[in-house]
């Protein structure tokens, strides 16, 4: 059952005869919806005119169709019907103006015979056959409106136009996926009408779409397909289409028929994990094709989808105007009851700030992993290290945190699940394209890349195993294994304060070299909700951010920072004498001590390149910024 409700503002048009009033009228009534009749709209200079059998010219139409502009306008919100002629595009241009999305054009159709007929059997109304044929004449057909035959009763006609508006989808998704079906119910969920796509694969992936659909109450108004053409012709115009499917080739496929099927100011947005060279890529290629593509960052997993993610959308800023009320509404909520969702920028800016979201998140993952496997070299159970981490969550409260209480508590049986997951680190690629972007950029972003190789070396479990057995380790008392608690708390702090600094460097050097203007502090809050990297910290960040202070040298991280080194120090050292391997706990604070020394040790690098390569060298002090090559031997 289709209910009858749309806030859309709807234009009747068609030339003198054709039904406008009757059906305009009608129509209004069964959408409760205003009813406007161009004709009473008319300046009074008009109106004169007309009364005195002189016709309009367009220059006297303008002031009309400003009227009518207006009182749509005056609608949007609301709903209305508003009856017009409209025969010309430059007036239906006028008309419709900055409120393209938010208007339907309903194109009363008829022959000339069938109106000439009908009027001549109407009383009290007459039109010769000259001024029906010059309307036949000025008519400019639209290529935009929903085409009505009007050789049916009012009625029907009615019932038809309602059935297309209301049949007709809001946005589309493809690709039915964990993500995409969470997406789609989201959106469902908050009433906009949505479409569903899945491709079709004989005996792999047949109905996927056809079948979700009929898993959840909320989809009751979606409509579900597994023909593209179909999923197309329901959505309304500009069409909007979010594309959930694998990073990489799957995308440039389903683009490939997109574009086959779409038409101009059509909006694509893919909201997977891709990376953001290529969103740039296909930006510039649907561009070439009139359409817009939007690269939006979504972060929270399958439940963040489905309840609110964190969104990121980056690209054309008009396209995303058009897109911005379904994301807003998606998003998650932040504690001002903001939507967790801003235009990031521009190009595939927004799949670069997703992308170096995740590598935070490898990092801060990677830190607990370390923090867990130092309290368990110390003998404490799993139960044990759960309550440690669930007191750290009073003062450094995270989602990630969050959930590895919960991890560390799931037993199988009676044994901890944990215990028995192989210890081999997946990736999607993510961590791998933010590390080549750091090498790319310039920014001394270590902790990602130390995350990343920590995934990397778990993956080599039996070179591991044989590494174990080949190289002894000095087993150590209990005592001597022991890292004071509140000092590891410290220096788990101290690890995700460098963490963040980094992170958020290197998105704002990024964004620097490409002209992006990101927001960081927009970015922050952003985060608070909805992401993988949701914390207390970054709900901090968020507040104080704002002045682009890079973390290291603001309030109150940087007096942490200060307060906690020893107490890093003291885990790092404790932890290398125990032979953990920790490397982003060592990496936070092997970049501390980088960042630090305001005299370092490149001067012999420098030396070095200019000995055997002529690299040459400048002079400490010497501000000329002059280059020097010395002749090193003989
Ligand atoms: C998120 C996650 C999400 C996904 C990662 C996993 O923000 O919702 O980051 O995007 O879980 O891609 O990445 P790896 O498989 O590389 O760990």
């Amino acid at each position: 059952m289709i209910k009858n409700k749309t806030s859309k503002v709807i234009f009747v048009m068609g030339v003198s005869g054709a039904g406008k009033t009757s059906i305009g009228q009608l129509l209004a009534k069964n959408l409760h919806v205003d009813f406007i009749d161009a004709d009473d709209h008319h300046p009074t200079s008009n109106i004169e005119k007309m009364s005195a059998g002189i016709p309009l010219t367009d220059e006297d139409r303008l002031p009309w169709l400003d009227n009518l502009h207006q009182i749509a306008k005056n609608h949007l919100n609301i709903g209305g019907v508003i009856t017009c002629s409209a025969l010309k595009e430059k007036y239906r241009d006028r008309l419709s103006r900055s409120i393209q999305d938010e208007i339907v054009w309903i194109y009363l159709k008829g022959s000339y015979d069938l109106i000439y007929k009908r009027m001549q059997n109407r009383n009290h109304h007459f039109m010769d056959a000259a001024m029906l044929k010059s309307q036949f004449e000025t008519l400019e057909e639209p290529k935009d409106a929903i085409e009505i035959d009007i050789v049916d009763a009012p009625e029907i006609i009615v019932e038809k136009i309602i059935n297309e508006i209301m049949m007709k989808a809001e946005i589309g998704v493809i690709g039915m996926g964990v993500m995409g079906k969470s997406l789609s119910r989201n959106l469902a969920r908050n009433d906009f009408k949505v479409a569903l796509y899945n491709r079709h694969v004989v005996g792999k992936e047949e109905n996927i779409a056809i079948d979700f659909k009929q898993a959840y109450p909320e989809l009751n108004q979606a409509q579900a397909f597994d023909d593209l053409q179909k999923f197309i012709q329901a959505l309304e115009r500009p069409r909007k289409v979010i594309v959930m499917v694998n990073a990489g080739a799957a995308i440039d496929a389903v683009l490939k028929s997109l574009l086959e099927n779409l038409e101009a100011g059509d909006i694509v947005i893919d909201a997977g994990n891709s990376h953001y060279k290529e969103t740039n890529r296909r930006i510039q290629l649907l561009q070439d094709n009139g359409l817009y593509f939007i690269g939006t960052g979504v972060s929270g997993g399958e439940k963040g989808a489905l309840e609110g993610p964190s969104i990121m959308p980056s690209g054309d800023k008009l396209a995303y105007q058009k897109i911005q009320k379904y994301l807003e509404n998606i998003a998650a909520k932040d504690d001002n009851g903001r939507p967790c969702c801003t235009y990031v920028g521009e190009q595939g800016s927004g799949h670069f700030v997703k992308m170096i979201h995740n590598g935070i998140e490898y990092a801060e993952m990677q830190l607990l992993a370390e923090c867990n496997s130092i309290l368990k070299h110390q003998g404490l159970s799993n139960e044990a290290i759960a309550d440690i981490f669930e007191d750290w969550m009073k003062d450094l409260g995270s989602y990630l945190l969050g959930i590895t209480v919960d991890i560390l508590r799931k037993k199988d049986g009676d044994v901890y699940l944990l215990d028995r997951i192989m210890d081999k680190a997946a990736n999607k690629g993510t961590g791998k394209w933010a590390t080549s972007c750091i090498a790319e950029s310039g920014v001394a972003a270590t902790m990602i890349p130390a995350a990343l190789f920590a995934r990397y070396l778990s993956f080599f479990k039996e070179q591991r195993q044989m590494a174990a057995a080949h190289f002894s380790i000095q087993n150590k008392s209990s005592e001597e294994r022991k890292v004071a608690k509140e000092e590891l708390k410290n220096a788990y702090q101290f690890s995700r304060i460098i963490n963040h600094h980094q992170g958020f460097s290197l998105i704002k050097s990024v964004s620097d070299q490409n002209e992006w203007k990101v927001n960081l502090s927009e970015i922050a809050r952003i985060w608070t909700e909805g992401c993988i990297i949701k914390s207390d910290f970054m709900k901090s960040l968020a507040n104080t951010s704002k002045d682009e202070n890079p973390i290291l040298f603001s309030e109150p991280w940087s007096s942490i920072l200060k307060k906690s080194h020893k107490d890093i120090q003291n885990v790092v050292i404790k932890n290398v004498t125990n032979q953990l391997h920790v490397p982003c706990l060592m990496e936070a604070l092997n970049y501390f001590h980088g960042i630090k020394i305001a005299d370092g040790s490149a001067n012999l690098i420098q030396a070095q390149r200019d000995y055997f390569g002529a690299h040459t060298y400048q002079l400490k002090g010497d501000e000329s910024g002059k280059k020097y090559h010395t002749k090193w031997s003989d």
